[in-house]
């Protein structure tokens, strides 16, 4: 999960490469490094332990001054995060310097290879042993950089997303991506930028090439981009005119992106529903399904991948599809489903669900289903990420760029997408009559002024943060549609304020959980009005009746949670169906504000990046 950046054109690379890195540091911040040209050819490598700010306080005053360059920010994988391992990494001559996203899984056999020619690596990671041996392909056959780069790659197996610099030739940059994403910026004025995703190029140019697995591309400072397969066909470069405004990669006046993109939500899951849901007209549209309804009107059960949050987004979406559409559902951790040989039917669906479009498991999940026939579905939300563009058919979620390494605004636009969805169906395949439909479709149009609503009256939350922020671990309940939503309020709490939080069906505390109960323990709660409602009044007594600490998500006007729980919070009436779209927000808010009282870094938790794009 690494952030790659490059630059070729006539302006100093290094403050195009530290702006870069800045954009893409929520892709891993372990280390950071960069590449240059400088004046003579003279090969200038800066790298460090740590963030970008650490590696621009090392290098100081002298910056770089040449006109190419690359840079990185590491999320470790192989080898410990240290100066040493930082990449670039540079082959065995010192001539050409690499960075790299992704993971060589044979490594270890072609470092051994490289060590018996004699070649002497200094770091413990993989990428170092690819610089090397594709300095080794060059000089053992002669070729030039860019074809022994494809041939080198041809043995590599795993991921990668490579950008090489060739000190012998300071007028082009080299590119190549396995499995791991890689964006080309074409600039007016023979300018190219490459990044990990568009993030770093937007402020340039909006002109981007997306290169495809096992390409290369030789980026040259007359302008010309060549690509070939590692095959060594030749590939006609296609560009893509993208729409992210750089407003968006801003934090607009928020401490944090994660805050800034709870606010967003009334935002978000408007723009996700909009056009698609039409109340005036009594209609959906839903151009991914609706033009292969061939597949969905028999579809006989609906397979749901996904990693994290959106794993749980499609643990709602069960809910949804099942009580709405009457479709059979099984929902599946990707990194699971891909390696336990699944039976995949000729009538099955698979949706997969991924903010960023990039996670690893789940774009292999995605391939083994269309490998055994299945029509995949995706739900992301970068337009032109890999999972958007190697699934069938799809529905953006449009929520803009979410930089918050803890998911907030894609959960809620990912759940508004699939509760449209789970109605589109249900209403089209007849298993939902009009008036409820109506009712569902009007209630979906509200959600926007609802989440608004709760937002706007979210202070207490602090107050409950204040009580909570010393827990060492925490409880999270809820039953039906709401089971899922409080698996998601436990992963917002421990990945972003580090407390040990688990979710669970409320009903299931009593098969274990209960014997945690004592008064140190917070037991949040999520009791709205619905079928199930009477069921968790009875599981908060049980908590009660063992001294636990309560915090319980209520529908506003409840008298009877607020007098059993130490604490309320009120979320607007709305059909239970929809519900998960307002209790999220309090979960999210509760667990920024702990984290922000822990002194935790929010935006930028220890040990996670945003987008998992490795196994
Ligand atoms: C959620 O807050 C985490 N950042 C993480 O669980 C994330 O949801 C997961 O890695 C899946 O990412 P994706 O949606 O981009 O595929």
């Amino acid at each position: 999960m690494c952030g790659i950046v490059g630059y070729l054109g006539p302006n100093p690379a290094f403050p195009i490469l530290i702006e870069g890195l800045q954009r893409l540091e929520y892709r891993g911040y372990d280390s950071a490094g960069i590449a240059t040209l400088e004046e003579g050819c003279l090969l200038r490598v800066e790298k460090k332990k740590g963030k970008v700010v650490d590696l621009t306080n090392h290098i100081g005053e002298h910056a770089p001054t040449g006109t190419i360059g690359i840079g990185h920010t590491r999320w470790a994988t192989h080898g410990p995060p240290n100066d040493v391992n930082s990449h670039p990494h540079l082959g065995g001559q010192g001539k050409i310097a690499l960075i790299h996203n992704g993971i060589i899984e044979n490594y270890e056999a072609i470092k051994e290879l490289l060590t018996h020619r004699g070649h002497k690596l200094v770091s413990d990671t993989d990428t170092e042993v690819l610089a090397h041996f594709i300095e080794e392909v060059r000089i053992s056959s002669g070729l030039d950089l860019p074809d022994a780069v494809r041939v080198a790659l041809k043995e590599v197996v795993g991921a990668y997303a490579i950008v090489v610099l060739d000190q012998d030739h300071p007028d082009r940059l080299i590119a190549a991506r396995k499995s791991s994403p890689l964006v080309i910026g074409v600039g007016s004025n023979n300018e190219f930028y490459v990044g990990s995703d568009a993030t770093p190029i937007v402020a340039y140019t909006k002109n981007v090439v997306y290169l495809e697995d096992e390409e290369v591309a030789t980026m040259h400072r007359s302008g010309e981009l060549k690509i070939r397969t590692i095959g060594d066909v030749v590939i006609t470069p296609e560009i893509h005119a993208i729409e992210m405004e750089i407003a968006s990669l801003e934090k607009g006046g928020y401490e944090h992106f994660m805050l800034k993109e709870i606010f967003e939500q009334p935002r978000s899951i408007q723009d996700s529903i909009r056009g698609r849901v039409r109340l005036q007209t009594g209609e959906i549209h839903m151009s991914g399904i609706d033009d292969h309804w061939d597949v969905w009107n028999k579809a006989g059960r609906i397979l749901i991948i996904g990693c994290g949050t959106s794993w749980h987004a499609g643990l709602v979406a069960e809910y949804l599809f099942e009580s709405l559409a009457r479709i059979p559902v099984e929902v599946e951790y990707a990194s699971e489903f891909r390696y336990r040989n699944p039976i995949i039917r000729p009538d099955d669906v698979v949706i997969a669900i991924s903010q960023s479009g990039e996670t690893a498991d789940t774009l292999a999940a995605i391939r083994l289903a269309k490998e055994q026939g299945a029509h995949v579905f995706g739900v992301c939300n970068v337009v032109g990420s890999s999972i958007a563009r190697e699934t069938h058919a799809g529905a953006y979620t449009h929520a803009g760029p979410e930089i918050g390494v803890a998911s907030t605004k894609a959960f809620t636009a990912q759940v508004a997408v699939l509760s449209t969805m789970a109605i589109h169906l249900g209403h089209k395949l007849g298993r939902l009559e009009d008036k409820a439909f109506m009712r569902l479709i009007s209630g979906l149009s509200n959600v926007p002024g609802l989440v608004d609503r709760v937002l706007s009256k979210a202070e207490p939350l602090l107050h409950v943060a204040t009580v909570f922020a010393s827990a060492d671990n925490a409880l999270y309940l809820g039953r039906g549609y709401q089971f899922p939503v409080a698996l998601e309020g436990a992963l917002k709490l421990k990945e972003i304020s580090y407390i040990h939080a688990e979710g669970y069906p409320a009903a299931e505390m009593k098969h274990g959980p209960i014997a945690l109960i004592d008064q140190d323990m917070p037991v949040i709660f999520i009791a709205t009005h619905d079928e199930v409602y009477d069921k968790v009044v009875s599981n908060i007594q049980e908590v009660k009746a063992r001294g636990g600490r309560i915090f319980s998500i209520v529908t506003e006007g409840d008298k009877k949670v607020r007098a059993l729980s130490d604490h309320v919070f009120e979320v607007p009436k709305i059909h239970e169906a929809l519900a998960p779209l307002l209790t999220a927000i309090p979960m999210q808010l509760l667990s920024y504000h702990i984290a922000l009282l822990r002194g935790c870094n929010v935006d930028q938790p220890r040990n996670l990046a945003k987008s998992v794009t490795v196994e």
